[in-house]
């Protein structure tokens, strides 16, 4: 049989119990589907910070070379760990460790979700560049402390970069609607967002078939409160990206739909896919994490393994599941009320 062997990273906080439950759901298409997940639980995370002095083991990155795709919850507990640290320790170095520039992120409401803007039809993908730009790490601190003290963080644009994820977003909204919004900021920012400006510019006389249109990120976070239905692919920077997706979460009802992939596309090395969201330190404990957006993550794995069937299988009990309303209301249902009804929607 064949066996995709996954690192699970559950991290902190509803990391733990959202893996959990996608874990069961994926565990139990895999039985009816004929294939076989084998999970190797890290114990990474900022409990492993407190522990061992660090968020993961200093071969960590090695370690997860040795796995067909890792699988992770969130990361983050700042009460007790700095977030500036936790997430320089583990998430972001595996990004950009294994060159998953395309953080993909779908938007779109499941069936029965009404969202907050009370209107349907729309459906959206965020490709988000995932390695460099503002995330880039450039940058420093003078004169700690005193009134002359500098802080600098320098985004870094590179042509590979930049034209790598433009290329994967046009191939997504060749396989879509056809429609691409570039989104920069490039009235303000003069060089790197008129950079990135220019190569979409360039790359779109390559795709005549694709209609593309460059947005400010001010006047694309309206559009897509006032008018998400003409939106198709949307792809930004890093922060742009991180800050539309967790609004794009917003309007398909809350970030416990929101769902995400880390993707090399050129399988030189492994992908990670994750919830959009992080440990919510404020309902951990309590029982009631939405469990979807982790479900849905486990979904975009299978697909990335090539389990396709078993990918629409999940996707069908999710909309089975909130179709009957379970899990539509945040705070509603608890988690292990939602994963049983999407374990029993894939009986
Ligand atoms: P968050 O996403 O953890 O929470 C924001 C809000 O959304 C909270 O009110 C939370 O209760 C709610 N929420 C999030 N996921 C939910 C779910 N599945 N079901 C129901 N409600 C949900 O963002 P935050 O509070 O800014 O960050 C908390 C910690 O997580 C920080 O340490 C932060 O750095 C980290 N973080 C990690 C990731 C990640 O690992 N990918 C992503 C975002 C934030
Ligand atoms: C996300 C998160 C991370 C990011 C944080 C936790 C560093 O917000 O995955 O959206 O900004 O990429
Ligand atoms: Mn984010």
């Amino acid at each position: 049989m064949k066996t995709h062997s996954i690192a699970i990273i559950k991290g902190d906080g509803i990391g733990h119990a959202v893996i959990d439950s996608a874990w069961e759901v994926l565990q139990t298409v895999a039985k009816g589907s004929g294939f076989a997940l084998e999970g190797t639980a890290l114990p990474w995370s900022c409990a492993h910070y407190k522990d061992t002095g660090a968020m993961m083991p200093a071969d960590g990155i090695d370690t997860l070379r040795r796995f067909d795709a890792i699988l992770l919850g969130a990361v983050g507990w700042p009460a007790e760990v700095p977030d500036s640290v936790s997430l320089h320790g583990l998430l972001l170095p595996i990004r950009k460790a294994f060159e998953q520039y395309a953080n993909v992120r779908p938007h779109r409401l499941l069936p029965g979700v009404e969202g907050p803007l009370r209107r349907g039809g729309f459906d959206i993908l965020c490709v988000r560049e995932n390695t460099e730009g503002e995330y880039a790490g450039a940058g420093g601190r003078v004169h700690q402390g005193t009134a002359q003290e500098v802080a600098v963080e320098t985004g870094v644009f590179t042509r590979m970069g930049v034209e790598r994820i433009l290329r994967f977003a046009f191939v997504q909204a060749r396989a879509r609607r056809g429609k691409l919004a570039s989104v920069t900021k490039s009235n303000a920012q003069k060089h790197s967002m008129v950079f990135w400006d220019e190569i979409t510019r360039q790359l779109a006389a390559e795709h005549p078939d694709v209609e593309v249109t460059s947005y400010h990120v001010d006047a694309m976070a309206a559009r897509m409160v006032t008018n998400p239905d003409s939106l198709d692919v949307v792809v930004a920077s890093n922060l742009f990206g991180d800050i539309l997706t967790d609004l794009g979460a917003a309007i398909q009802g809350g970030l416990g739909f929101a769902a995400s992939a880390n993707l090399n596309p050129s399988r030189n090395a492994r992908s990670m896919f994750e919830p959009v969201h992080g440990s919510a330190p404020d309902i951990a404990h309590l029982g009631v994490a939405n469990p979807i957006a982790a479900i849905w993550s486990g979904a975009m794995m299978l697909e990335h393994l090539g389990e396709q069937t078993a990918a629409d299988r999940v996707m069908a009990a999710l909309g089975e599941t909130t179709g009957r309303g379970v899990g539509t209301i945040p705070g509603k249902d608890r988690t292990d009320a939602i994963t049983a009804a999407v374990l029993s929607a894939l009986s």
